[in-house]
């Protein structure tokens, strides 16, 4: 991916990128904007789990990259107030691996593991008594020498996060008592998103500029801030004082980002459906091969989002694009539809 297609993406760009959202982190729940019913929830259960001095229960994240997942969890460690370690499904490899890191856990600790889809199975299987029973069996030694080792663990808490629903096993989906789907972010909050990292940079921006930002970042807090980012430059450039809905403007066009928020992937998808496809219905890995993409990207990132904004219709024989979809493109709807 080059640098322009990241833009919209959610996906986490470099390390640079990522050390400037660790600054525009929340730190508590109510710092944390938006996703109220989650917030609501995951109030009432931290207070009694501090209630009762018990480690919260397992907990996971569903949710398109950028809406806030790993924020989520490091915003859960803090009103626990325990400590939190982070990792991915694919980082651990093998089940000493995953040893490893639950033996460095204290009783009521956070294990986060994002991707949590992308687990290798036999380190899933691993998880399932660590997460119900607090133990692992693990073999020590190899050959003749090896004998089967009862490993117990502190009572911990697991937060999973995963962008794929649909990926993770049911054994392990059971064993969280704690499942929360995280939603695309409504414009209103994502404006109090912006308007909080133009105050943490502080650059001024109008309501209105803040208001055009929201409003184009795919319901995504990531993309927001990511958009914040480059229209500041715009702006100290041209001298601006303030960010505006003017400078918001020019600034996305430059950056190809279109009135509704979305890029060349999203345009490019909407207009081969359509050109070769009659608008479906179409298969994702036919889509995503036709426009040279990877099908996780298109499932995770391009798709649910056109889905959300009607765009895009699910149907039993797959994608196809509905007359707000057509009309964005300035396309007719055939009749025959
Ligand atoms: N509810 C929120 N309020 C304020 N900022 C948020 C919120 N959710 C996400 N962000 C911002 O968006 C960035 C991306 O969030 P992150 O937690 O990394 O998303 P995910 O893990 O779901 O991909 C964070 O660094 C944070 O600055
Ligand atoms: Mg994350």
């Amino acid at each position: 991916m080059d640098d322009d297609d990241k833009l919209l993406s959610g996906d986490k760009a470099d390390d640079a990128e990522a050390s400037i959202e660790k600054s525009l982190r929340p730190q508590t729940l109510a710092q944390y904007i938006g996703q109220d019913q989650v917030k609501h929830e995951l109030g009432v259960y931290i207070e009694a789990a501090r209630k009762r001095e018990e480690s919260l229960d397992h907990v996971l994240l569903f949710g398109p990259p950028g809406l806030g997942k790993t924020t989520l969890a490091m915003v859960i460690a803090n009103e626990m107030q325990v400590h939190i370690r982070t990792t991915s499904g694919p980082a651990i490899e093998k089940p000493g691996d995953l040893v490893a890191l639950l033996n460095e856990l204290e009783p009521g600790d956070i294990l986060f593991i994002d991707e949590i889809h992308r687990l290798p199975k036999i380190v899933e299987e691993m998880l399932y008594s660590a997460m119900e029973d607090f133990y692992v069996d693990i073999v020590v030694g190899q050959g003749p020498t090896a004998h089967p080792v009862h490993f117990p663990l502190p009572p911990f808490t697991l937060i999973g996060a995963t962008t794929r629903a649909g990926m993770l096993s049911a054994p392990l989906r059971d064993r969280f008592g704690i499942v929360e789907h995280m939603e695309y972010y409504v414009v209103a909050d994502l404006e109090d998103i912006v308007k909080r990292t133009a105050d943490i940079f502080q650059t001024s921006i109008k309501p209105s500029g803040a208001h055009e930002i929201a409003r184009r970042s795919r319901g995504t807090p990531r993309i927001a801030n990511r958009l914040f980012k480059r229209i500041r430059d715009f702006a100290e450039v041209a001298d601006q004082d303030a960010i505006d809905e003017m400078i918001v403007n020019r600034s996305l066009t430059y950056l190809r980002v279109d009135q509704d928020g979305l890029d060349e992937t999203d345009n490019k998808l909407l207009r081969t459906m359509i050109e070769y496809y009659d608008g479906g219905p179409v298969g994702l890995a036919t889509i995503a091969a036709n426009i040279g993409e990877e099908t996780d990207t298109i499932a995770e990132v391009v798709e649910p989002y056109l889905l959300q904004i009607g765009f895009l219709k699910r149907t039993q024989r797959g994608r196809v694009v509905t007359i707000k979809g057509y009309q964005h493109l300035g396309l007719a709807y055939p009749s025959n539809n």
